[in-house]
């Protein structure tokens, strides 16, 4: 199992065979935190099956065991006995989250609500972003905090088991402040509402009905709305992760990039909430048809993916939440679409493991392709794509992997300063690529 680890990784990607073969990407992340961390409430044990083992969910895991979860390996499946709504222990420890956002930010949904303290570190991304945003609503429940300017990491939480049952308006469409809150609820006695600024993945509220838990929909003004009474218990259960799409993403877009690729990605996740960017692409002219699938709590399918020739499109700011974490890899399918491509609405992607609207634009320019942001759009104009640089990667593995993938279809090389970031998500990232045609060298 994952180990976090430190040591930058640098990798030279010279071009590309046309990629073909069959492959399954890592499991799900956001349903991998969420199954460890319903595993650590319920009452009784759990068992996790195919859980991704990447550093990201590594944190979580350890995080639950702090809080008195006993977690245990079983072939390949997670045994997990949790210790019941309102029981957590205080950890000794501070919890260290390492990169991980989603881990870090439903955590402190889950302490805000119990009478402990506890406190949050991480990496040098996870200290420079913004936990105002959880700890302003958590506040509002009772929970008090100390925390660096802008509400940043390390912090300390304190929880109350006399939690407030409010209703939250959010001003951000993040799935992670939605989940904090209602995992607080569980806790607290009564009703506890959220009021989202705009849908977005709804992981947290399917896999707690999947526990037995009761959650009550609306709309409020026309967005949606969410609501649980408290306090319920999540019950044991099995859980299985499906692939994650946002993982499938690179390999999709390596393979429509590539001239000559035919590959297919098996069982990928496609929660309408996380399948944004199959429809930009598709809108691009992307060859992706579903050559399998089934329902399995979410609709599964295997994906065949070929070399399409791609043409720039608008994607709406509205379209945002069901790609948030794929606009790096959209950006670098822009970089060979004929014409122009307009990415509207990014402002959340300033504060996501690095500034990644920054940052995707001044690695697209330093590589030679067509870029600029107004207010918070991005504007990439396809063409050919010189390479020949280096990407500063800013410990965010989807940066890594972004630029990669550009890298094999550039003239001249691009270097990777550290691959090892990707094993935050995707571990064995570089060499999956390299068994469907990847050219790399050390
Ligand atoms: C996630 C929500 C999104 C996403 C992140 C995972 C989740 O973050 O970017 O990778 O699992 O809830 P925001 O809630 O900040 O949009």
């Amino acid at each position: 199992m994952t180990a976090i680890s430190s040591g930058a990784k640098p990798v030279l990607v010279t071009g590309s065979q046309p990629l073909s073969g069959q492959v399954t990407v890592p499991s799900d992340k956001s349903m991998s935190h969420r199954a460890f961390m319903l595993a650590s409430l319920a009452l009784g044990e759990s068992r996790i099956r195919n859980a991704l083992d990447a550093e990201d969910v590594a944190a979580t895991r350890q995080a639950m065991m702090a809080l008195g979860a006993n977690i245990t390996v079983d072939g390949d499946d997670w045994l997990v006995s949790g210790v019941g709504v309102g029981n957590f222990r205080e950890p000794d420890q501070a919890l260290d989250f390492g990169n991980a956002g989603t881990g870090s930010r439903l955590t402190m949904g889950l302490i805000s609500s119990s009478p402990i303290t506890a406190f949050f570190t991480g990496d040098a991304s996870l200290h420079s972003r913004p936990m105002g945003r959880v700890l302003k609503p958590l506040a509002r429940i009772g929970a008090t905090h100390m925390a660096r300017q802008g509400g940043r990491m390390p912090l300390a939480l304190q929880g109350t088991h006399e939690g407030l049952p409010l209703t939250h308006d959010l001003d951000v469409a993040s799935a992670q402040v939605k989940s904090a809150i209602l995992l607080s609820a569980l806790n607290i006695l009564g009703r506890t509402t959220v009021i989202e600024k705009a849908p977005t993945r709804d992981h947290t509220e399917k896999m707690l009905e999947g526990a037995g838990v009761v959650l009550d929909y609306g709309t409020h003004d026309g967005r949606p709305m969410v609501s649980l009474v408290g306090p319920q218990q999540p019950e044991a259960r099995d859980w299985e992760i499906p692939a994650d799409p946002s993982s499938a993403a690179f390999p999709m877009v390596a393979a429509l990039l590539v001239p000559g690729s035919d590959i297919i990605i098996e069982n990928v996740m496609m929660n309408p909430h996380r399948t944004g960017l199959i429809t930009s692409l598709q809108e691009m002219g992307a060859d992706i048809t579903i050559v399998s699938e089934h329902v399995e709590g979410e609709h599964i399918a295997s994906l065949r993916v070929r070399h399409s020739q791609l043409h720039g499109i608008e994607v709406p700011a509205s379209r945002a939440p069901s790609m948030i974490d794929e606009y790096p890899i959209l950006a670098v399918a822009a970089a060979q679409a004929k014409g122009e491509t307009i990415m509207r609405g990014l402002d959340e992607l300033r504060v996501k493991e690095s500034d990644r609207l920054q940052l995707v634009h001044d690695h697209l320019v330093k590589a030679g392709v067509r870029a600029h942001i107004m207010g918070d759009d991005l504007f990439v104009t396809g063409g050919h794509v010189d390479g020949g640089m280096e990407v500063d990667t800013h410990l965010d593995h989807r940066i890594a992997m972004s630029f990669f993938v550009l890298g094999l279809v550039s003239e001249e090389p691009i270097k990777i300063d550290d691959m090892r970031t990707a094993e935050t998500s995707f571990p064995g990232f570089a060499d999956l690529m390299m068994r469907l045609g990847a050219k790399v060298s050390a």
